[in-house]
């Protein structure tokens, strides 16, 4: 503890510090603060989970201009869901999106439910995101508790723990609640994730310009870089794969994958095993593919062959399909065979 600052004087400071803040520097103007739709603010807070506010704002735009209602996106095949999600990576978001929009019209009606412990029953709802739903969408009175906030947190009240331990964890919802103010719930929300996003960063904070520098445990005993404790990163373990990359002048052939498992209904480079070449498929020098996911680090080898055989003639086991490789950045792929595809067609033209 910082010297003559108690524990509980940053308590009783925090949440009126934020709601000043917030209403005075926070973010306004965010697309989907423009709302009290249920729906847009849902599809919102299940965007910005692992993704930033400026990569989601062209999604999002998209996204609405396709789906504008929770009927409409119901009512869409999985796979036009997949591909306007393309390029914002974690592909169970959007499957748990599109089975969520299929409850709600379902089980409610086209209702989202205003209170947070039903949302937490729908797919793809974590505890956090409920009370963010709740707040901006029903004014409902719950804690949220993401990175961010755990962050922010674990450094003005001083929180040595590993944040991702269960002990750690409990203490920090613990404290969530506590915090909560009686009024203004909607912006000390909104506060808890601009001061992370924008004041409270990773790496580089701006604690000149804190609301919370003068009860800050952390920048009193200088740890604002050493906490939030980060967990010892193991190795990630690594998957291999073989598959194919077959390609004629304009297209590629690309598998879609079962619904189940990790890329469960994304298209995919066909696994090596799975397809029968065609007699005239000349092979092309082949290539490597590194890259790391959150929990596995992927190694695969492309196998490249060029054809000229319609796409009818390739005998195949599951479902292979021609696809413009000029559509490359549009197809609902993950990433790494995104960028290798786009890599393939700029190193031909
Ligand atoms: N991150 C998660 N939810 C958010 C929101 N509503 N606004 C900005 N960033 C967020």
């Amino acid at each position: 503890m910082p010297s003559g600052i108690t524990q509980t004087e940053a308590h009783k400071k925090f949440p009126a510090a934020l709601v000043r803040w917030q209403k005075k520097h926070g973010r306004h103007d965010l697309p989907w603060q423009q709302t009290s739709d249920p729906y847009r603010i849902w599809l919102s807070e299940i965007m910005l989970q692992q993704t930033q506010v400026q990569t989601v704002i062209p999604y999002y735009a998209r996204f609405l201009a396709s789906f504008p209602t929770v009927a409409a996106l119901a009512s869409a095949p999985l796979e036009d869901v997949l591909t306007l999600w393309a390029g914002l990576g974690y592909y169970a978001r959007a499957r748990n999106l599109h089975a969520c929009a299929r409850t709600v019209v379902s089980e409610y009606g086209g209702q989202f439910p205003a209170d947070p412990e039903i949302l937490t029953t729908l797919p793809g709802i974590g505890r956090s995101t409920a009370a963010a739903i709740a707040v901006f969408a029903f004014k409902q009175r719950a804690a949220i508790l993401d990175g961010n906030v755990k962050r922010v947190f674990c450094r003005v009240f001083g929180i040595d723990g590993i944040p991702a331990t269960t002990a750690v964890d409990k203490s920090l919802w613990l404290l969530a609640d506590t915090l909560l103010p009686k009024k203004d719930v909607g912006a000390y929300t909104q506060g808890l994730m601009d001061l992370g996003a924008t004041c409270c960063t990773r790496s580089k904070p701006r604690c000149d310009s804190c609301p919370m520098k003068s009860f800050c445990a952390a920048l009193a005993t200088n740890r604002v870089s050493e906490l939030p404790h980060r967990k010892t990163k193991g190795k990630l373990p690594v998957r291999t794969a073989r598959v194919w990359l077959i390609r004629d002048d304009a297209h590629v052939w690309l598998e879609r994958r079962q619904a189940c498992g990790i890329w469960g209904g994304l298209l995919s480079l066909p696994d090596a095993e799975s397809v029968r070449l065609p007699a005239n498929a000349t092979e092309l020098p082949g290539t490597q593919v590194r890259h790391k996911f959150t929990h596995f680090e992927l190694q695969a080898e492309v196998a490249r062959y060029e054809v000229r055989t319609a796409p009818s003639a390739l005998n195949h086991r599951r479902e292979l399909g021609a696809y413009l490789l000029a559509e490359a950045e549009a197809l609902a792929l993950p990433t790494p065979w995104r960028k290798l595809l786009i890599a393939e067609r700029n190193q031909k033209s």
